[in-house]
């Protein structure tokens, strides 16, 4: 599943030496190539962060950063201050700006950040450990799923800057609320979000070898002998000429490669104290280019991003008073002496010599065309400068890439019904040149709004073969009457966030925390993309490493204004046969229990503790029993019982 995203990793970092190619159509590759040229020939990424508003309103600004860079990482707009400023209310409109940017011009995006002390919205640092804990995994499982089936958002910064100078945890809000489990909960969601991603811990005065790097590199090893998911470090590089450059920085990334883990530059700056001088310009070239070489030098080292472009938008000056002037390019968008540093470390003269495009492929034909569908095909191109054929993208009128294909056909899916889609392609070769735009098409997708009827609601999901990080759930199958049949399934949790889908009334969830409790619920859809309504919900809460050898899962079967009844609580015994077992649970406050049967229950503050009859303790190895409760609560209150664990 991993190397499916990674796969088209390689495929954007093909279309990646495209777009520059484009750029330079008529330059041979030289010595006056653009960065991304020179570092697509070396196997890497040269990246800038960027901010929306110049984005929108620079045609200077937009210039600079499609031609000369291949990577992008928003310097502000992907944040939680700016994704989710209030609970449950998303906003996408930077982060979209900036994946459409670098979708249109063949760019990798980096993810950051997802969980900091910093940006982050008061709402959050002011929850209770349990609604934290909840709040950042439904933050990460909707931001990283909103980008997870799109192939230009690569990477994600998970964490950011979770360490004090001295090496120590920082003294985050996170970590009084959580403790340092919150670290590995955020990697396990960010995987479960998005499989294919890649996903890094980042962190800054990390560069040379240090207390807080080496603390660094024990967190990292500790957690991946632990299998969790952190498969990325980032450094992120926000030097100053006035404490000398980290002369074992290609050591450190090099000990860090050697776990196992991909590393990169994530936000290099260089700044100088005063004003500019040729002299100080110099210094600040030799600490750019020597980055860029311990990158070049260690394998794992996946590139180079630059914290901006241009010393107009750098964020040095607002925050180190008296130092500035710490980017490629002056207030004017000219070239200082740190871009002919970065530009000649990545150039090592042997830059791809085919700069010849494959002749432009024929106007697509659109067949096969259904309401969220369509095949194209056309006629192939030709590749005469050498390094042959690699394959095509397609485009929509706004340019945006919507499919690649290696054939001269491609399928698109997805569409929305009744719309009308104008699509060209180009060809590409293997040196990543692209061909000149074919002419367009435009075909109409069938109307799929005719059928409005939903799809009955689905049986409530049963939990199975619940595991540390997984668990399997099935459910009686809907029915569908409307006209455009059963598609398949969406798996939600308690906030409503969707966390899987399915063709079948089953479903395997997976990268699930460990002894956590999850509440979950389906809605089946019908070909049309009508909904049915939620089916009741289950909770199971996943196995712990150490504690219980057995496992719950509990059925909301009813609820009413006043009142719920959970049935059946699913008691499963691990291997070892046993004669007596013990659920925990906790109830809302205000909620009583009412009646309860095959358990005998106590109450104890907010927590419940059922114990096994005398007729159903006895549980061989694998074998499972149920019982039930009957709860009333306050008549406006919505909540359930929770936290249901097997002691
Ligand atoms: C900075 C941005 O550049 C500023 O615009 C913003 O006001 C504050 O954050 N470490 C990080 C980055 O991980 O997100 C920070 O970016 C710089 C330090």
């Amino acid at each position: 599943m991993r190397s499916l995203k990674w796969r088209s990793v390689a495929a954007a970092a093909l279309a990646l030496a495209s777009a520059a190619a484009t750029v330079l159509v008529a330059t041979p590759a030289s010595a006056d190539a653009a960065l991304r040229v020179h570092a697509q020939a070396r196997g890497k990424f040269i990246g800038t962060a960027l901010a929306t508003s110049p984005l929108a309103n620079e045609t200077a600004y937009r210039n600079i950063a499609q031609s000369e860079f291949n990577q992008v990482t928003a310097e502000n707009a992907m944040k939680w201050s700016d994704t989710e400023p209030n609970d449950n209310q998303y906003t996408f409109s930077g982060a979209d700006q900036i994946v459409n940017f670098a979708t249109a011009n063949n760019q990798q995006v980096h993810g950051h950040t997802l969980v900091w002390h910093s940006q982050t919205p008061g709402w959050v640092q002011n929850l209770s450990a349990t609604n934290m804990r909840t709040a950042m995994n439904d933050h990460i499982a909707t931001v990283v799923g909103r980008y997870a089936s799109n192939p230009t958002v690569v990477s994600w910064d998970v964490v950011n800057e979770v360490f004090e100078e001295n090496g120590s945890f920082r003294s985050s809000f996170w970590y009084n609320t959580l403790g340092s489990s919150f670290i590995a909960d955020a990697f396990r969601a960010a995987r479960a979000a998005d499989p294919d991603a890649r996903l890094c811990i980042n962190d800054y005065n990390v560069e040379g070898i240090n207390a807080k790097s080496t603390a660094m590199y024990n967190l990292v090893s500790q957690l991946r002998s632990q299998n969790v998911p952190v498969d990325c470090v980032g450094f992120q590089s926000h030097l100053s000429t006035q404490y000398g450059f980290p002369n074992d920085l290609q050591q450190n990334l090099q000990r860090f490669a050697n776990l196992g883990v991909q590393v990169r530059i994530t936000e290099l700056d260089v700044r100088i104290q005063g004003s500019r001088t040729s002299a100080k310009d110099a210094t600040q070239a030799t600490y750019y280019r020597n980055v860029v070489n311990a990158c070049l030098a260690v394998t794992a080292c996946a590139g180079v991003t630059i914290w901006g472009f241009t010393d107009k938008y750098s964020w040095v000056p607002d925050t180190f008073p008296g130092e500035g002037f710490a980017l490629l390019y002056d207030n004017n968008y000219s070239q200082k002496p740190s871009y002919t540093a970065v530009h000649d470390a990545l150039d090592d003269g042997t830059n791809p010599t085919d700069t010849t495009p494959p002749t432009t492929p024929g106007a697509p034909t659109a067949s096969g065309i259904t309401s969220s569908g369509a095949s194209l095909s056309w006629t192939a191109s030709t590749d005469s400068g050498g390094s042959g054929l690699a394959g095509y993208n397609v485009y929509n009128s706004s340019g945006t890439q919507i499919a690649t294909s290696t054939t001269n056909s491609a399928t698109l899916s997805g569409l929305s019904a009744s719309t009308a889609y104008t699509v060209y392609v180009r060809a590409r070769d293997g040196a990543g040149n692209l061909s000149s735009n074919s002419t367009s098409t435009t075909f109409t997708t069938t109307g799929g709004s005719s059928d409005t009827t939903a799809p009955t609601t689905p049986g409530t999901p049963a939990a199975s073969s619940i595991t540390s990080s997984g668990a399997t759930l099935s459910w009686t199958a809907s029915t569908d009457s409307g006209g455009s049949g059963l598609a398949g399934y969406n798996v939600y949790n308690s906030g409503g966030t969707q966390i899987a889908t399915s063709t079948t009334n089953s479903a395997t969830l997976t990268g699930l925390s460990a002894s956590t409790a999850y509440t979950v619920y389906v809605r089946a859809r019908d070909g049309a993309g009508n909904l049915s309504s939620n089916s009741a919900s289950v909770t199971f809460t996943t196995t712990g490493g150490s504690t219980g050898g057995c496992t719950v899962a509990a059925t909301l079967q009813t609820q009413w204004g006043g009142g719920y009844v959970v049935q059946p609580v699913t008691v499963t015994n691990g291997s070892s046969a046993r004669t007596s077992w013990a659920i925990t649970f906790t109830l809302p406050s205000g909620h009583t229990i009412v009646g309860s049967w095959n358990a005998v229950l106590t109450v104890s503050g907010n927590t419940v503790t059922a114990r096994n009859a005398a007729y159903n303790g006895n549980l061989g190895s694998g074998a499972s029993t149920t019982f039930g409760f009957q709860v009333a609560r306050p008549s406006s209150d919505t909540s359930t019982a929770s936290g249901y664990t097997c002691a």
